[in-house]
């Protein structure tokens, strides 16, 4: 039940019940299991306390640094042996209600760094016992920051960059043109540059950008910015940087193509599709030279503004929106300042914007309203074939079918205001 519910949210499992074939070393094909998985969760019981095994596993989960998650499914107390080996470990208590329980379990995944996974596995679960009754609504609770990659390559999608990319632009100028004042033959990596499109719309064509380094972690949309980019200052590269490897991989790209460090990195809207952004923020931080520049954008639903929404129908699409898997943490903006902070960076500015619907045509409000909620329907539509049972999904479509027109023409009345909820930040190495 519990495999199936983390299965259904996007983890890969290994269970040793399921995994182990019979007949197969029990102890090596555990050890191998440890090696290869993010998290580690101890279904803690009676029977587990009495189990050799377990012992063993806790051992090698601390040895190997693997954070460990006891879920504690009975009354019984912790023997002493458990509670020195656990001392380090806040258990969740889900001896009292196994729903709970599991909330607790997901907001503790979704908090702890987990260790970088060789793509085989997130979590190594210890199934010793479950209670049979529970079936965690998949509705109620949608784990962020945990493999959401954003890098469905669908038309819709594509073109929603493209529109955004365009509106940003105006807004990212100014900004860009303070930063390259002081560049010369400036050299910059931006991360999840998709297909190029709009890092180079926004900075390929300054005579001080001599080189600019994109990385990104889907294949199809690599290989488009290499269709588009050969033989210009962009270099697309297939990098993915939640990838354990990403700062070697970077150094050795620097190495190869002699660089010794960036005058600036860019990081626009993918901060709210990672795991571990503090992570990928230090990283970022050792690729710049001394005083080089960081250049954020990200998203905060919070500062989105609607007047007036007499039948919430926005909030209504919001309110789905964020029980989708794909849509990313919506409120990632605010949590920037600190992750800048806590990853070293100085000299942090945000340069505030209000991107609204005055003084804007016909396009321009499209554009918004498509940027804020065309992928809804098809964020549903995902989360139906990972759901196909789920009753709630299939009104929430049904639900977006209905209004999603209305919400489009709302857009384009005049008496109808509304403001995005973007930022964006630059710090200074
Ligand atoms: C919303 S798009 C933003 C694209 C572009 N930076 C822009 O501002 O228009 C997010 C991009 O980040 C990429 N991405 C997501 N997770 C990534 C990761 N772990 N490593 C590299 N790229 C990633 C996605 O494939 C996608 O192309």
């Amino acid at each position: 039940m519990m495999a199936n519910a983390l299965q259904n949210l996007g983890f890969s499992i290994w269970m040793d019940k399921e995994n182990i074939k019979p007949g197969g070393n029990f102890l090596r094909e555990i050890s191998n299991a440890f090696l290869h998985c993010g998290a580690f969760i101890l279904i803690l019981s009676k029977e587990a306390m009495e189990s050799p095994w377990v012992e063993i596993e806790i051992a090698t989960a601390v040895s190997q640094k693997l954070p460990l998650i006891p879920f504690k499914i009975d009354k019984e107390p912790l023997s002493t042996e458990f509670s020195v080996a656990l001392k380090c470990s806040q258990y969740i208590d889900a001896s009292d209600g196994f729903q709970k329980g599991m909330k607790y379990l997901i907001e503790t995944l979704q908090s702890i760094d987990m260790r970088d996974a060789d793509n085989n596995f997130d979590i190594r679960l210890e199934l010793q016992q479950l209670p049979e009754q529970i079936v965690l609504n998949p509705t109620q609770t949608i784990i962020k920051r945990i493999e959401n990659k954003y890098n469905t390559v669908r038309f819709k999608t594509q073109e929603r960059l493209r529109l955004q990319g365009e509106m940003f632009s105006q807004y990212n100028k100014p900004i860009y043109d303070e930063l390259f004042e002081s560049l010369e033959d400036a050299i910059v990596l931006d991360i999840g540059c998709n297909n190029g499109n709009n890092i180079y719309r926004d900075i390929g064509n300054r005579e001080n950008c001599r080189k600019i380094i994109g990385i990104d972690c889907s294949k199809e949309v690599y290989e488009q910015a290499v269709d588009n980019y050969q033989d210009t200052k962009l270099t697309p590269l297939l990098v993915d940087c939640e990838n354990e490897n990403f700062e070697q991989n970077i150094f050795k790209i620097m190495k190869d193509n002699s660089i010794e460090g960036f005058d600036l990195v860019i990081i626009s809207m993918v901060l709210l599709h990672l795991k571990a952004p503090l992570k990928v923020l230090k990283s970022a931080r050792k690729f710049l030279k001394k005083g080089g520049r960081i250049f954020i954008r990200d998203i905060d639903d919070g500062l989105i503004v609607t007047y007036p929404d007499p039948q919430d129908l926005l909030k209504k699409a919001k309110d789905i929106d964020y029980k989708l898997l794909h849509t990313g943490v919506r409120h990632c903006g605010r949590e920037i300042f600190s992750l800048l902070k806590a990853s070293g960076f100085h000299n942090i500015k945000s340069c505030g914007e209000s991107i609204d619907t005055i003084n804007k045509d016909y396009d321009e409000r499209y554009t918004m309203f498509f940027a804020n909620f065309s992928y809804i329907t098809e964020n549903i539509e995902d989360m139906i074939k990972m759901f196909p049972n789920s009753e709630e999904f299939r009104k929430y479509l049904e639900w977006a079918k209905d209004n999603i027109d209305e919400i489009e023409i709302m857009f384009q009345s005049d008496s109808f205001f509304f403001k995005m909820g973007t930022v964006v930040f630059v710090a200074e190495k």
